[in-house]
């Protein structure tokens, strides 16, 4: 290396010296990355893929300043990258397939998530990665979005709070997250052009709000831009959005890329902050620099894009020159993965005590999703594992004796994979065998003599580029339906019980057959350890804790946003209005008094836990409010209780939901009459509603209810305090305004 070009190094010199030294090539090449390769097929585009095949894509190596290559890969639920690279067969590069998002939110523990960010960090960075593609983080806004087993919630306090968990335990290990897909991504159908039409108060109160909780808490390494238009423009090439409101509001400091092929207008997007264009080609190279040329593309605009990048490469173990060993501690992870899952579960039912099984119970285990176990969904967000744990495998290594139907399932699930082998390629992720292996009721009636318990698994999967269906998908189909009855029926006659498992990736109806169980356990998708997982709560092995962060309504079109959903015109949408505004889950459960199946925040345990005296720190609000309450486990079980506190504000001028989740705290494991008090603190922020005439969060004079709850339907104490007088929290700028007037739900 000469003298020049070691003095050039990038270590040695400011990121502003480095931008002066590079030529416009380079700096096209540093805002475009690197091209598409697709594993087996020879790079799509551009270069060659980069160190890790399979990794979803890279940022240009500038070799003359010692600018390294970087690699971004998938996914939310575990590092997506080719499971043989270089074809090499001896060593194989699996993965951890954690627990999906909307089952990590079930926990409602931050430090449990957390803690899978930490071992998560260690594959990417041991896999050679410098960024992970996650966490995603888009509202669940309607149950039939492809993509909502990536996401976490229907309410922004508990999407942005387990957001910031995954992204503090990410980077903690020195590697970086990319938060997705800002924003407003709420469906698949038409993603890459269809325009979400919202009002200013929605977007802050509820789809924004979210990424501005991860943001201003941890800081992520970079933001990935979403493929849709909000209000008339492409997020990846909106100024208001990118830096207006992430970088001068919320004091974002990372780079932005975009989402794979978003977006049209390359220069747009260099101007709006979107610094990387993502997976990049030569012409997209070949345009940064022509606008250059042109006067058309300012160069201290690419400037500024190339030096957010460069600050970002020089945190990479790529940049530090990190030796990575191909070799995960994934023996770890797998029992990390085992008891996220299980401690996220959410026990919706268990009538006369039906759970925890009998040890060595002879089990009737039904439904293809027993033996082929869905453990994460499809897409980019899918994962390639080493091994999977079907709920059955599970069920057998905890000491069941569970395989009476395991021969006639095997059979159907190899002649259905035999039947369908285009589906088996690994970008699908886990199968969903369908339909359900039609048993006649003397088989039924049988295992109901001979057996001692029925178990059912309910299996659904879904992802990336396809929403879901009503019939057959969200509704149970007549089969399943048929199937549940007939099971029931049997083993009821005979004195005994049927568990259903629901092993989905989004809501599914339920009041049509959660009659006929006598206990429903909510598995979601586990991720690879989930028979053990599931094993684990349905013996007692692990207490039950988990709640729902989502909303399960009677039916489909009891949900605000499916009279919008996915837009208009309903074949081949061009925009989706959110005609219900900010009362989207249990905001609009409440408020108009939409009684659903299973309420936002609700799950049973095996124990019983009593909620002691709420007390406020004072009755004037001044600059904050803690809140303190003692829980109490009474029952005879060890476990964790979730607790929520929400918050009812006073309703002047502005009409808002009758409360809003400030917070929440999941206790330790409490032993059988052991206690533990929770602190919760409210800021200014969380009285707050945003006024749109002012485009400022204002908290209104008045009486506010704290509320601190099981569920958003099951209150266990109040409390109330003032505000003397209005207060203007905090003034924003007026962006992102809509171009058509909403009719939005008051
Ligand atoms: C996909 C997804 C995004 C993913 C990216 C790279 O289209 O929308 O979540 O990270 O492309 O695979």
């Amino acid at each position: 290396m000469t003298n020049q070009s070691k003095a050039l190094q990038m270590g040695k010199k400011s990121i502003a010296e480095i931008v002066e030294i590079l030529t416009l090539e380079e700096k096209a090449a540093l805002v475009v990355g690197t091209g598409m390769y697709i594993a087996g097929i020879k790079s799509v585009i551009g270069e060659a893929e980069g160190r890790v095949p399979g990794a979803a894509g890279n940022t240009m190596n500038i070799n003359r300043v010692d600018i390294p290559r970087t690699i971004l890969a998938d996914g939310p639920a575990g590092v997506r990258i080719d499971p043989y690279p270089y074809n090499d067969n001896t060593k194989s590069f699996y993965a951890t397939a954690w627990p999906v998002a909307t089952l990590l939110a079930s926990s409602w523990d931050i430090n449990l998530v957390k803690a899978v960010g930490t071992a998560f960090s260690n594959e990417i960075k041991e896999y050679g990665i410098d960024i992970i593609l996650a966490p995603g983080m888009n509202i669940q806004r309607d149950p039939l979005n492809g993509r909502n087993f990536e996401y976490y919630s229907e309410d922004p306090v508990v999407t942005g709070y387990m957001a910031a968990a995954m992204v503090k335990g990410i980077q903690a290990n020195g590697v970086g997250t990319s938060i997705k897909h800002f924003a407003v991504n709420n469906q698949e159908t038409n993603r890459g052009s269809v325009n979400a039409i919202v009002s200013e108060r929605t977007l802050r109160e509820i789809y924004l709000r979210g990424f501005e909780i991860a943001v201003k808490d941890a800081q992520p390494w970079t933001v990935m831009s979403s493929y849709n238009k909000i209000n008339g423009s492409y997020t990846s090439e909106s100024h208001e959005l990118l830096t207006t409101i992430l970088r001068k509001e919320w004091g974002f400091k990372g780079y932005v890329m975009s989402d794979w092929f978003a977006g049209k207008d390359r220069i747009a997007q260099m101007k709006a902050g979107n610094d990387l264009i993502q997976p990049g080609s030569r012409e997209d190279i070949d345009a940064v620099i022509e606008a250059v040329n042109k006067g058309t593309l300012s160069i201290k605009v690419l400037d500024q894009n190339v030096e957010r990048i460069l600050s970002i490469i020089r945190k990479t173990p790529s940049f530090k020159g990190y030796k990575y060993s191909n070799s995960p501690d994934l023996k770890s992870h797998a029992a990390l993965a085992r008891r996220a899952a299980a401690e996220s579960m959410v026990l919706l039912k268990n009538k006369n005590n039906t759970l925890p099984l009998t040890k060595g119970a002879k089990l009737a285990l039904f439904g293809n999703a027993s033996y082929e176990t869905i453990i994460c969904g499809t897409g980019s967000g899918q994962v390639n594992v080493a091994y999977t744990i079907s709920i059955s495998q599970g069920l057998t290594k905890a000491g069941y004796s569970n395989m009476a139907l395991e021969t006639l399932y095997a059979t159907y699930i190899r002649q259905h994979k035999f039947d369908h082998p285009n589906r088996q390629s690994v970008s699908l992720g886990t199968l969903w065998i369908k339909p359900e292996l039609n048993l006649d009721l003397e088989t039924i009636e049988k295992s109901a003599q001979e057996l001692d318990i029925a178990i059912f698994t309910i299996g659904r999967n879904a992802g990336e580029c396809v929403d879901r269906k009503i019939d057959d998908d969200f509704n149970l189909s007549e089969s399943e339906k048929i199937l549940i009855k007939n099971i029931a029926d049997a083993f009821h006659a005979q004195g005994k019980k049927l568990v259903v498992i629901m092993n989905i990736g989004g809501v599914i109806e339920t009041a049509a057959w959660k009659d006929y169980a006598d206990a429903i356990l909510l598995a979601w998708q586990p991720g690879l350890e989930a028979g053990n997982a599931v094993a684990d709560v349905l013996s007692g092995v692990v207490n039950a804790s988990g709640k729902l962060a989502v909303t399960f309504p009677m039916k489909y079109h009891d949900v605000p946003s499916s009279k919008n959903f996915p837009g208009t015109p309903a074949d081949d949408p061009t925009k989706v209005i959110y005609e219900e505004g900010i009362y989207i889950g249990y905001r609009y459960f409440n408020k108009f008094n939409v009684k659903p199946t299973y309420p936002f925040g609700f799950g049973l345990s095996y124990s019983e836990f009593a909620y002691g005296n709420l007390e406020l720190s004072s009755t004037t609000f001044h600059n904050r409010i803690i809140a303190t309450i003692t829980i109490t486990n009474t029952g005879k079980f060890a476990g964790k209780e979730v607790v929520q506190l929400y918050l009812s504000a006073p309703q002047n001028k502005l009409t808002k939901p009758l409360e809003e989740l400030k917070a929440f705290a999941k206790t330790d494991l409490l032993k059988s009459g052991a206690s533990q008090t929770l602190t919760f603190t409210l800021h200014a922020k969380d009285l707050a509603s945003f006024y749109t005439d002012q485009s400022a969060w204002i908290a209104d004079a008045g009486i506010y209810t704290v509320k601190i709850a099981a569920s958003c339907e099951d209150i266990k104490a109040t409390k109330n305090f003032t505000l003397a007088y209005e207060l203007t929290v905090e003034k924003m700028n007026k962006v992102l305004v809509p171009q058509v007037n909403i009719n939005e739900l008051e």
